[in-house]
């Protein structure tokens, strides 16, 4: 089949580089529409962030490309939304084509995106299911071709009303959200009454009806999705006068999560923070991706430099320009340069470069104080090393509390 890509981001550039695998031409553009003439399907994957001094989502890159679309539509075309977008933006979509061209030369349909950055070509080859919200049969079909490759590998196919597909990928974010926000929170709990956070995940993970993943305590959660769909379907439901209370409390838990962990770090430095040494390893909001909307990162390295500490951080993806302009923040090139001569260490992404640091060999600090925010390292074999060592599940958060 003949697909254009319009927005060649995260989703964009890997769809149409897995599309084209599976046998389509494909054409992507970024930001020069009139090559979609000769194609069949056009897929928008633009951004959708949250808008400014708002928690709706903003529309106006989906739009601007809805717009540009109407301008080129010689013969039929289903126009498939990959974007994240709340539930009627297709029907705004159709709005805005019809206004230049008729409705029988055009379908648009909801096709969401659930692939995971760090891992998005497999998760794109081998998804769980296939969502499209389509409300004419004939694009369900064609659509139900084009993805007849990664059905026969096993993806469920679901065909829905164009709403539903909308609402369906909102829901399955604001659903994760809400186990990692849940877990972080009985975390809290375990801390104070001397349990490891590890066993509870396991114990209620065997459980099928729940299911082991997104259930890893850790900091708060971050990056390109959950945070702003989160807060664009609470908006979305506002609208539509329902209260979506679980997904508020969410929201409102994992703002005060880094706030919460920003207080850990204090307390473990007995508040004295000026001065000290900060090795911070990972600063993207989980591993694999260079990715930094929304991660944790950006709020506990601005709370470190502000109460007078040196940070040294590290990340796998390089240097980041959003800490370019903070006090006493620089970037380490290795694991051994952000480590040597530090008085704490902070493990915030789980990158396998840093699950076997030999702490030993790259720290001569006896009082070398290590925080693990992602529980990697077991905390008797850190301790044995001479090391202090705090993780989410150490209940010494108790005894640092209560004194
Ligand atoms: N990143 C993820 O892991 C992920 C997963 C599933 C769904 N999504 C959703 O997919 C959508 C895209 O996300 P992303 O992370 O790929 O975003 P991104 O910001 O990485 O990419 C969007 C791209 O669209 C381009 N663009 C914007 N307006 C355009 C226009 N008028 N014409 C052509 N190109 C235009 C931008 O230049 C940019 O390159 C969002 O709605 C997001 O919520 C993202």
């Amino acid at each position: 089949m003949k697909l254009c890509i319009i927005g060649t981001g995260y989703v964009g550039l890997v769809s149409g580089v897995c599309f084209s695998d599976l046998g389509n031409d494909v054409i992507c553009v970024d930001k020069a529409l009139k090559k979609i003439k000769k194609s069949d399907i056009v897929f928008i994957c633009v951004g959708t962030p949250t808008k400014k001094n708002s928690n709706s989502a903003d529309l106006s890159q989906v739009y601007a490309a809805a717009k540009e679309i109407s301008k080129s539509i010689k013969k039929f075309k289903i126009i498939i939304n990959k974007s994240t977008v709340p539930v009627t933006t297709g029907d705004e979509i159709e709005k805005i084509i019809s206004k230049k061209v008729n409705k029988k030369f055009f379908s648009v349909v909801s096709n969401p995106e659930f692939l995971r950055e760090g891992e998005a070509i497999r998760d794109f080859i081998y998804p769980d299911r296939v969502v499209v919200g389509s409300n004419d049969s004939k694009s369900q079909k064609i659509l139900k071709s084009l993805y007849s490759p990664l059905i026969s590998k096993g993806a469920k196919f679901l065909s829905t009303k164009r709403r539903a597909a909308e609402l369906i990928k909102y829901a399955s974010n604001a659903f994760l959200a809400t186990k990692i926000t849940f877990i972080n929170e009985i975390s809290n709990l375990c801390e104070k009454t001397g349990i490891d956070i590890e066993d509870i995940s396991i114990g209620i993970g065997l459980d099928k009806r729940i299911g082991s993943r997104f259930l890893r305590a850790g900091p708060a959660y971050g990056g390109s999705c959950f945070p702003k769909d989160t807060k664009a379907l609470v908006s979305t439901a506002d609208k539509f006068k329902t209260n979506l209370s679980v997904v508020k409390s969410v929201i409102r838990s994992n703002d005060l999560r880094s706030d919460l962990l920003s207080k850990r770090v204090s307390l473990i430095l007995n508040n004295k923070i000026k001065n000290k040494v900060v090795s911070f390893l990972g600063v993207t909001f989980k591993a694999n991706t260079d990715d930094m909307r929304d991660s944790s990162s950006l709020k506990l390295i601005p709370f470190l430099s502000k109460k007078g500490a040196k940070i040294k951080y590290y990340d796998p993806t390089g240097s980041k320009k959003e800490f370019k302009k903070l006090k006493n923040v620089e970037f380490s090139n290795s694991i051994k340069e952000s480590i040597k001569g530090s008085d704490i260490v902070i493990i915030h992404t789980e990158w396998n470069d840093f699950k076997s640091i030999n702490f030993k060999k790259f720290s001569k600090n006896k009082k070398l104080i290590i925080y693990d925010m992602r529980n990697i390292y077991s905390p008797n074999k850190i301790k044995k090393l001479g090391f202090k060592y705090f993780g989410i599940q150490e209940a010494s958060y108790l005894y640092l509390l209560l004194l």
